[in-house]
């Protein structure tokens, strides 16, 4: 009873995200081949996430780790009702995403100039100039369109970024008309107040229950971050099963939070996700036995070796 009445202030359903398959894998050194990434999504896809991002058509010379985004996208098996979410920088990779059949187009700025300039290459006003076309073109496809906004609280060139520079992004991504806008922690360095004052802000120039929270795990505050997020309203969350990822131009940035932990809290607080925890955690055992090396999940490890006695 107790449990229910601390409760009632938080969203009683959210949507998780699942983004292993890109930003997880995104910045593994080894390549890894299509076919285990194929058969990653398509596990997950029987979990019960209704939006897993399987992929990204950035440059392979950026990225090579994305490389086989078309053909992880043709391989898959798609499960009804799910959305299967790319990262497109430009009018190249839209093309190639078109041709793949992406349900959701993902465009990517950042808050802070130092970063994008890393990580795409140009300033945040070039990158929004660029993503007008890509923008335009993904809704006349009947596409829906996601921004998301990098170094949101922290840069890693530039340290702590000002709200107004996220709201500044928000503001645009919102004309481009986006259907719905992440707010990254990058490089895993947010706390719970500074969430708050950034998501609020956030929700000033768009619908809250379409803001989410992307939030790596560096510093260990992610699920901290996350429940900081379900306080002021927040109900999408992204999250990479075993903890996998990393983003190559963040550096000693860790991956994002571990889908199982996120699970494994949610059921704890009594929020609806949908999602078959333990479907994910094999997923997670599968991934990481691949990779050879344990899986980064706590709530993960802990219900697998569970099992094991
Ligand atoms: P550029 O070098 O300035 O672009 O890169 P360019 O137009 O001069 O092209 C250079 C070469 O790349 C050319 O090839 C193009 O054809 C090719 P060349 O003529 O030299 O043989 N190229 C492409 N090839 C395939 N697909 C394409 C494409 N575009 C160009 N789409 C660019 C600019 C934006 C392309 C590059 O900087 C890029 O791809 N950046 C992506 C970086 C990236 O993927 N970062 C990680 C994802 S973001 C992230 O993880 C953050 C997030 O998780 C949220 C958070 O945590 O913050 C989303
Ligand atoms: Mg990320």
């Amino acid at each position: 009873m107790q449990i229910m009445q601390a409760n009632q202030h938080l969203p009683q359903q959210v949507k998780i995200v699942e983004v292993g398959p890109r930003d997880g894998l995104q910045n593994e050194p080894g390549i890894i081949d299509a076919e285990t990434k194929i058969a990653l999504v398509n596990r997950l896809s029987l979990a019960g996430f209704h939006n897993i991002e399987a992929a990204a058509f950035v440059s392979p010379k950026w990225v090579p780790q994305m490389a086989t985004s078309n053909a992880v996208m043709q391989g898959i098996t798609r499960q009804p009702g799910v959305v299967y979410s790319a990262l497109v920088p430009n009018m190249q990779g839209l093309e190639t995403a078109l041709q793949a059949k992406i349900d959701e187009v993902v465009i990517f700025a950042a808050a802070s100039e130092a970063f994008s300039q890393k990580n795409i290459n140009c300033s945040i006003a070039e990158s929004i100039q660029r993503f007008q076309q890509v923008a335009q073109t993904a809704k006349q496809q009947g596409l829906r369109l996601r921004g998301s906004i990098s170094c949101a609280f922290v840069c890693p060139y530039q340290g702590v970024v000002p709200p107004q520079s996220v709201i500044e992004v928000v503001q645009r991504m919102r004309d481009l008309g986006c259907d719905e806008i992440d707010i990254a922690d990058t490089i895993g360095a947010a706390t719970p107040r500074q969430v708050q004052t950034v998501m609020q802000a956030a929700a000033q120039e768009f619908p809250i229950a379409q803001l989410s929270g992307h939030f790596h795990d560096t510093y260990g505050q992610a699920l901290a971050n996350i429940y900081a997020s379900l306080e002021v309203g927040i109900a999408i969350f992204h999250a990479s099963v075993a903890g996998l990822g990393g983003c190559p131009y963040a550096k000693g940035a860790t991956g994002n939070v571990a889908t199982e932990d996120v699970l494994y809290m949610m059921q704890g607080l009594g929020i609806e996700t949908g999602i078959d925890l333990n479907a994910v955690v094999d997923a997670g055992l599968f991934i990481s036995q691949h990779l050879g090396r344990p899986s980064m999940s706590r709530a993960g490890n802990a219900l697998a070796s569970k099992r094991m006695s």
